[in-house]
């Protein structure tokens, strides 16, 4: 069943099915952002970095975000972690709304967050050992505890040999593996890290993600990694996309998945390789329209591409006063590439003929796929003349 519309026509908000989309309950949240806007600079040179943002962060639930550098991730991420102050919009974080509190206050959240960067910031004068025990002593003096825990983590981590090595005797990896320990030592219940595996190579990355969702698992906690690194999309249950200040695509891994499979389907896609097909799902939003919305309207400039996964669409051409029906689609059709290709308006309306679902995928993805798929780009060329 549909719902009822979420916002007037012709470009309603996408909605995504996260596994935790509905429940309005601060419970089942780790992080609730909504109506969040953030801004750098003062006067003339005032510069907004994010955009009415909307995000929630299941428990125990894994969470990539992605997006180009600049994108405004890494802010996002240090306002979920108490480590700025919010400006305008909200962010509950374990049920504790963040707008408003004081720098004492923003610290007593920010001890029940996990933190993970892309340098490790260890001591470099501290063992392995004294790094992650240092975190637990902000929290407990009861040594005992505090040696069994440490031990306990960096030996379940692979650093049981390396407990008393200081970082310079350390590889990339395992700095990063005790990073992840002092991260874990409080049994935070949200991890954030910000490119935890960019100065890795491809396997100590994708092993440190990997430990580090294991953990969480058994924890129950909630990990937001910030990366750019395709390599370890799969590890997470939900990605998130970020371009210029705004999420604009929010998808379970499950249901990303579904979406390439679906894809597969279109001999528009059918040419992809599966990786490029699986990064393209990722980037893709779900959006809903009631019969008779408007999906596209005539004149206006493209921003998005669209892939109709159930219902169908009429598409209406208006000229010298006049309005006529130009073709009916329906599952697995797309529309919205002539203006993306071309760069002119819309040359058509498109709207939802019934109650339809639609693939979305915004223009600067649809353009580096383009780039990077000869047979892709040919074909959507072949649609393209055969609709003039
Ligand atoms: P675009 O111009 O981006 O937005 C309107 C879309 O309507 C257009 O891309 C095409 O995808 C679609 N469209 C226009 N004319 C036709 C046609 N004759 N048959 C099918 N689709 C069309």
């Amino acid at each position: 069943m549909l719902e009822p519309a979420v916002s007037s026509p012709p470009h309603p908000a996408p909605r995504h099915r996260g596994k935790h989309g509905q429940s309005p309950d601060d419970e089942a949240f780790t992080v609730r952002v909504s109506g969040l806007n953030h801004s750098f600079g003062q006067g003339e040179l005032r510069k907004q970095v994010l955009f009415d943002n909307g995000l929630e962060l299941g428990r125990g639930e894994i969470v990539i975000m992605t997006g180009p550098s600049g994108s405004g991730k890494t802010t996002l991420l240090t306002l979920i972690g108490a480590l700025r102050s919010i400006q305008d919009g909200s962010i509950r974080v374990l049920g504790r709304e963040l707008k408003g509190l004081s720098s004492r206050q923003l610290v007593e959240v920010r001890r029940d967050v996990g933190f993970i960067f892309q340098a490790h910031n260890l001591f470099e004068s501290l063992t392995a050992f004294q790094n992650v025990s240092m975190a637990m002593e902000l929290k407990t003096s009861d040594r005992g505890a505090i040696q069994e825990r440490v031990e306990g983590l960096l030996g379940t981590l692979g650093l049981g040999h390396r407990v008393h090595y200081k970082p310079e005797a350390l590889s990339g990896g395992q700095k990063q593996r005790v990073a992840i320990a002092r991260a874990l030592a409080n049994e935070p219940r949200l991890i954030l890290a910000d490119e935890p595996t960019a100065a890795l190579d491809r396997e100590s990355g994708r092993d440190v993600v990997v430990l580090l969702r294991k953990f969480a698992k058994e924890q129950g906690a909630t990990i937001l990694i910030v990366t750019h690194d395709n390599r370890i999309l799969d590890v997470a249950d939900r990605i998130v996309n970020m371009v210029d200040g705004r999420v604009i695509s929010d998808v379970s891994v499950a249901e990303s998945a579904n979406i390439a499979e679906f894809l597969r389907k279109s001999p528009l896609f059918a040419s992809l390789s599966a990786n490029t097909l699986a990064d393209v799902a990722d980037k893709m939003a779900l959006e809903e329209y009631p019969a008779g919305a408007e999906i596209i309207r005539q004149g206006e400039a493209g921003d998005k591409l669209y892939v109709i996964r159930s219902g169908s669409a009429l598409v209406e051409v208006s000229e010298n006063g006049q309005t006529r029906q130009v073709a009916k689609l329906s599952v697995g059709d797309f529309f919205g590439e002539a203006a993306l290709l071309s760069g002119e308006p819309r040359n058509a309306t498109v709207r939802a003929a019934e109650d339809a679902e639609m693939y979305s995928l915004g223009k600067e993805d649809f353009k580096r796929v383009i780039d990077s798929s000869p047979p892709f780009r040919d074909e959507l060329r072949r649609v393209l003349f055969s609709r003039q």
